[in-house]
């Protein structure tokens, strides 16, 4: 099962600021991740918060049966120090996700201090960026199962998205 979290006024997508951030709304795109990672049997356990405290409870909650993370902080990505301990307690693989270019926005936008807490970051791709994260995790959860077990989780869809062993860090 793979977590996906959004934070602050990410509720909003679809009216906010829809030259920045596109006009899919945030069902949409739970929508869009449920569907890519169904090929794979991987459930996907949604939630959004404008709340700090929330979103670490959350994680929290789920860390032992959550298999990675898909997390989109909004601005909590370049203050959160909470959120960067709590991703780095979890025993899972994160991917951030910034629907914007945030290197190409203000100054401030350009640090995340959850990002050294992360497997990686998708960045100003689009709401798109949510559906790479989540091809990327489950292709490394069946590759896991794979190894563990010699069956995949998939074939067909681990096929249609490799993933470059050597591009996952500590999460073997
Ligand atoms: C964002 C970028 C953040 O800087 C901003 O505060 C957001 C959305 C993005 O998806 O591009 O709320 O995370």
């Amino acid at each position: 099962m793979i977590l996906l979290v959004n934070g602050p006024n990410l509720n909003l997508l679809g009216e906010r600021e829809p030259e920045v951030y596109g006009s899919s709304t945030l069902a949409d795109v739970e929508q869009m991740v449920r569907e890519a990672c169904a090929p794979y049997g991987v459930e996907v356990m949604a939630y959004q918060s404008n709340w700090e405290g929330a979103l670490v409870d959350f994680l929290q909650e789920h860390r032992r049966e959550a298999q990675g993370v898909i997390i989109n902080p909004g601005a909590f990505t370049h203050v959160s120090y909470a959120l960067h301990d709590c991703l780095k307690a979890m025993p899972c693989p994160a991917i951030e996700v910034h629907i914007s270019n945030v290197h190409a926005r203000e100054e401030w936008r350009r640090q995340s201090v959850l990002a050294p807490a992360c497997l990686g970051q998708v960045v100003g791709l689009g709401v798109a960026g949510y559906h790479y994260a989540a091809t990327h995790l489950c292709g490394l959860l069946s590759q896991a199962a794979q190894a563990a077990t010699g069956d995949d989780l998939e074939p067909a869809a681990a096929e249609a998205y490799p993933v470059n062993p050597a591009a996952r860090g500590d999460y073997e």
